[in-house]
């Protein structure tokens, strides 16, 4: 049995916090839930991280759902979100629900994640409505950001951060059952925490979240020049893999490998 949202719910109400990293193929998502990861998010992120793109713009429904599958077919027990990609929602109730539907019916995850707040707010209504949990996603949201002029902490002034505020307590009024606050000064992401019933994942956001979320990029170091603030390096996985390719290529011009014993 997969980790449910009332799973999470009980995590928040019993002061457990909530790790969740992102990931997007079958291999990075099975080491993840052997690792012990609760819930694993195939962020639109990949549209950076995967596809090689410099936004999250151009990811397609049908990348999404062929990263979701994977995820999915590499794990048995962890909670799957998947990503609602730039206007695969915002053109309307019945394209989000048809589109939300592919995701969990086709891509096999078992809740997705929109960006946005009051004006998404009837399309989440619905997707709850409709037997479909939401994740709601506040503050820096990558998909809008020509409209935002950058990857800019939000919230900011006293009345930007009022606006997250009512916007969060909207999404949870509209049955969200969780919410991502990313790039948003710590303690509004406290006064947001405290104030919701339903978790509240950071990244960016501080450490009074009731979970908190990575990109799998960032937090093994597979870029060497990109290092967020908020993120945090576990290793250099660059560098390591760097070596042992290396180490590959060396043998193989020495004739060193294979050996008698890597020989049939
Ligand atoms: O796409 C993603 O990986 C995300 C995280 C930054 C939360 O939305």
């Amino acid at each position: 049995m997969r980790v449910t949202i009332n799973r999470l719910q009980k995590m928040k109400d019993e002061g457990s916090l909530i790790p969740m990293i992102s990931a997007y193929d079958y291999t990075s998502a099975f080491i993840l839930e052997d690792a012990g990861i609760p819930i694993i998010l195939v962020g639109d992120s990949l549209g950076n991280v995967v596809l090689g793109y410099d936004s999250t713009i151009p990811v397609t429904m049908d990348d999404m759902l062929r990263h979701t599958q994977m995820v999915v077919r590499g794990t048995k027990k962890a909670h799957i979100v998947g990503d609602m990609p730039f206007m695969s929602y915002q053109t309307g109730v019945r394209d989000a629900i048809c589109n939300a539907g592919r995701l969990i019916k086709e891509g096999g995850c078992q809740s997705v994640k929109l960006e946005g707040g009051e004006p998404i707010v009837e399309i989440v209504q619905s997707l709850v409505q409709f037997g479909i949990p939401v994740m709601g996603h506040l503050g820096l949201t990558p998909q809008s950001v020509n409209q935002l002029g950058g990857y800019r902490v939000q919230g900011k002034e006293d009345s930007s951060g009022e606006k997250l505020l009512n916007e969060a307590r909207m999404l949870q009024n509209a049955g969200a059952y969780a919410i991502v606050l990313e790039l948003i000064p710590a303690k509004l992401a406290e006064k947001i925490t405290a104030s919701l019933d339903i978790p509240t994942i950071g990244i960016g956001a501080g450490p009074k979240c009731d979970g908190q979320v990575q990109i799998f990029h960032d937090m093994l170091g597979l870029f060497p020049d990109f290092s967020p603030k908020h993120a945090r390096k576990y290793m250099d996985l660059n560098i390591e893999i760097k070596k042992a390719v290396q180490g590959y290529i060396k043998d193989v011009q020495k004739g060193l490998f294979p050996s008698d014993q890597e020989s049939f």
